[in-house]
């Protein structure tokens, strides 16, 4: 099979090293450009990222001679060498909104980990075994764009992973109306580890900005519908929540409350849980899980160290599902934020629109 040919946009950076690392023998696309800001255009991968390389295993061998592009400035020629590029760069939200689109204008599809276009209302914002029908907005978005091939989509926030896929196949056979959310988040999602924020070790932080938001209004979009050229949030529900910063390295994990209109037998939910396949599945795409959503039904699990890396990192973790005294249940999720919750899920997003022929 002929590989899609992709760039990764911020490569240099600590999301970007994971699109680099999980591209490597990907059966499906081909790292072919690196892109990042002029600080590091001209250099080698390799040059560009030491004494900053953060992952786990090594530079894999195709990036380090790849020469690194100015994400800015060489968007043209990026366009004309890639199918499509993941953007990961860090700069000011506005600033990121008009690169993002200036590739899309380039006819460059862009599957951003940025939450610059979430909010943009013909941007699909995909959890792919959730919402991988909002794909089909991008006809709309061509259109206002005036492009053939180029568009933008977006994964969604980090935090929501650990429980929106376990509500979503009960959201509609049982009515949810509410969801209360504490969510306690690594350090990694901040960009940091332990020798980076040491303020971090033995310590709780009680705010992280802005993602409190992020949690209560993103599922909205994500359950909503298409109605015309936009998707318009669902209404039906509301969510609330607080959301920590804990002392792990990976592995954002949420205490979840739910109530219903129609209150669900426990063994009903674990068997929903259990049976649930989303596209990814059904496709046999090669990023997702066999198992996408997996009880435990010991009380002590799921656990952050123990649990997070279960199917690569791209399956959720639940736990400790029991009836609660003012909601009509709770229970335990977890997922792992910069795999399923980053590049990981965006890379997934990539491979449901390859297969669904929008790249
Ligand atoms: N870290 C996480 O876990 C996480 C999770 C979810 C979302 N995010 C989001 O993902 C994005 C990247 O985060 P990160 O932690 O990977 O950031 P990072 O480590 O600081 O990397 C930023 C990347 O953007 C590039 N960049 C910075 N300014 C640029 C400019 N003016 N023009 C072109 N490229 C520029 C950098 O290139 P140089 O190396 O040349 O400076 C680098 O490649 C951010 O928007 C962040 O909010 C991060």
């Amino acid at each position: 099979m002929k590989k899609y040919k992709v760039g990764v946009i911020g490569a240099t950076g600590m999301v970007g090293q994971r699109f680099v690392s999980l591209l490597k023998n990907h059966p499906w696309f081909q790292l072919s450009v690196v892109a990042a800001s002029s600080r590091s255009a001209g250099r080698t991968y390799e040059e560009s990222v030491a004494g900053r390389w953060q992952m786990p295993n090594p530079i894999p061998d195709e990036a380090c001679k790849l020469v690194v592009y100015d994400a800015q400035t060489d968007i043209d020629q990026i366009a004309q060498c890639v199918d499509f590029v993941f953007s990961a760069v860090d700069m000011k939200k506005e600033e990121i909104k008009a690169l993002e689109l200036k590739y899309a204008q380039a006819e460059c599809p862009v599957i951003s980990n940025n939450s610059a276009h979430r909010w943009t209302p013909d941007v699909p914002m995909v959890i792919p075994e959730v919402n991988p029908e909002h794909t089909e907005i991008i006809d709309f978005q061509r259109k206002r764009l005036g492009t053939k091939r180029g568009f933008i989509a977006v994964k969604s926030n980090c935090s929501i992973q650990s429980y929106i896929p376990a509500l979503h196949p009960l959201k509609d056979t049982f009515g949810l109306t509410h969801a209360l959310v504490c969510t306690y988040q690594a350090i990694s999602g901040a960009g940091k580890n332990f020798d980076t924020w040491p303020e971090m070790i033995d310590n709780v932080m009680p705010l992280i900005s802005g993602e409190e938001e992020k949690t209560e209004q993103e599922p909205l979009k994500i359950w909503g519908t298409i109605t015309g050229t936009q998707i318009v949030p669902a209404v039906s529900l509301s969510i609330t929540s607080q959301c920590i910063r804990v002392p792990v390295t990976d592995g954002h994990l949420a205490a979840v409350f739910m109530a219903f209109n129609e209150k669900p037998a426990t063994h009903d939910i674990k068997k929903i849980w259990q049976e649930f396949k989303g596209r990814p599945q059904i496709l046999k795409l090669p990023s997702a899980p066999n198992q996408f959503l997996n009880y435990f039904e010991d009380s002590d699990r799921p656990q952050t160290k123990l649990d997070r890396m279960l199917e690569d990192g791209m399956a959720i973790s639940l736990g400790r599902l029991r009836p609660d005294n003012q909601y009509d249940y709770r229970f335990i999720g977890l997922s792992h934020n910069t795999l399923r919750g980053a590049a990981g899920g965006a890379v997934l997003l990539a491979e449901l629109l390859c297969a669904d022929g929008f790249i």
